[in-house]
C-alpha cells in the first residue's frame, strides 16, 4: 500500500452509512428528516466539533455568491454547515472514498445536494482549474500530509487573488514524541504533525499573508473535559458521536489525544491567510 492507501484504509469504516442511520433512528429521527444540526455530533471530525467550525469559519467571511473549497472534507459536516449558514456553494475533496460517498448521501438527506459537491481526490493534486475558488478551508488534514509546501502551493493555485484560506490543524507544540494511536493515525508512519512555523513558511512562500493565528489549546482541553462529564452524566456514549467513526479504537485514541494535548506535544491552531494581499 502507498501512503494515500494507508491513510484511506485508516479512515475507512466499511459500513458507515448504516451506523449513522442507526444513530439517528435511536433518537427517533428518520434519516430523510435529519437536519444539519442532527448530524453535527458525527460529521465534524475535528477537535471541538461544530463549535470549532463556527469559530473558525466565521473568520473567513463567506458570502452567498461565493464558491468555497473544503480540502479533506471528510463527511462534509463543515461543508453542510457553511452552505446552510452562509449560502455559498461548496466543493469538497477527500482521499477516503467512503467518506465522500456517505457525505454526499448526508447532503441529500438535509436537502443541500444542489449546493455541495463532494469528490474523491488528493489535496496534493486538486481536480480544479487555476483560480476557481473565492475561498478555501482545511480542518485537521495537514497531520496526514508530509509536504506542507506542496499542499499549500496546490491550494494557492486554485484560489483567486484576495481569497481567504483558513487552516485548523493539529500542530506540534514541543519536541516530545506523540503517543499513538490518535484519531488521524494508528502509528507515526502516516502522521506528519508539523510546527506552526512550517505552515507559516509554506503559506508565505506561496503568496499568502497570514491575517490571524489562534492557538485553540485551552478550548480543546475544555471541550474534552465537557465531553467526559457529559458521557459520565448520561451513563455512556450518545447515539451519534466521533466514536461512530473510530469504533472500538475511540477508547485509546481520545485519551491519547488528550494526553498529547496536556503534555503540550500538540495544539489545534487556526491560521487565516489571504492570497496576494
Ligand atoms: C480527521 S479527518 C477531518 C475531516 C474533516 N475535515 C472534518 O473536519 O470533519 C481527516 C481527513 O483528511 C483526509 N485526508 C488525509 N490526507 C488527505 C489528502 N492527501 N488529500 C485529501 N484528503 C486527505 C482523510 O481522508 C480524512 O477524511
Amino acid at each position: 500500500m502507498n501512503n494515500d492507501e494507508k491513510i484511506s484504509a485508516h479512515y475507512c469504516h466499511g459500513n458507515l452509512l448504516t451506523a449513522i442511520k442507526a444513530g439517528l433512528e435511536k433518537q427517533g429521527i428518520k434519516p430523510e428528516n435529519a437536519s444539519v444540526e442532527d448530524l453535527g455530533p458525527v460529521d465534524e471530525f475535528h477537535i471541538g466539533g461544530r463549535a470549532a467550525s463556527v469559530h473558525f469559519l466565521d473568520q473567513l467571511e463567506i458570502w452567498p455568491s461565493q464558491c468555497i473549497l473544503d480540502i479533506g472534507c471528510g463527511l462534509g459536516g463543515a461543508a453542510r454547515f457553511a452552505a446552510k449558514t452562509y449560502g455559498a456553494k461548496i466543493a469538497g475533496i477527500d482521499l477516503t472514498s467512503e467518506y465522500v460517498e456517505v457525505g454526499q448521501q448526508l447532503c441529500d438527506w438535509v436537502g443541500l445536494s444542489e449546493s455541495i459537491r463532494l469528490q474523491q481526490s488528493s489535496a496534493l493534486s486538486l481536480p480544479f482549474e487555476d483560480a476557481s475558488f473565492d475561498g478555501a478551508f482545511m480542518m485537521h488534514v495537514g497531520m496526514n500530509i508530509s509536504d506542507k509546501h506542496m499542499l499549500i502551493a496546490e491550494v494557492s493555485r486554485v484560489l483567486k487573488s484576495g481569497a481567504k484560506f483558513g487552516i485548523y490543524d493539529i500542530m506540534k507544540g514541543n519536541e516530545e514524541e506523540l503517543v499513538y494511536p490518535v484519531p488521524w493515525a494508528t502509528t507515526s508512519e502516516t502522521s506528519w504533525v508539523s510546527e506552526p512555523n512550517d505552515y507559516r513558511m509554506a503559506l508565505e512562500t506561496n503568496g499568502f499573508v497570514i491575517a490571524e493565528e489562534n492557538d485553540r489549546r485551552e478550548f480543546a482541553m475544555d471541550f474534552f473535559r465537557k465531553m467526559k462529564a457529559a458521557s459520565g452524566a448520561a451513563g455512556g456514549l450518545p447515539p451519534l458521536g466521533l466514536h461512530v467513526l473510530m469504533q472500538q479504537t475511540t477508547a485509546e485514541k481520545i485519551p491519547n489525544m488528550v494526553a498529547n494535548l496536556a503534555a503540550g506535544r500538540i495544539s489545534p491552531i487556526e491560521m487565516i491567510a489571504i492570497k496576494d494581499a
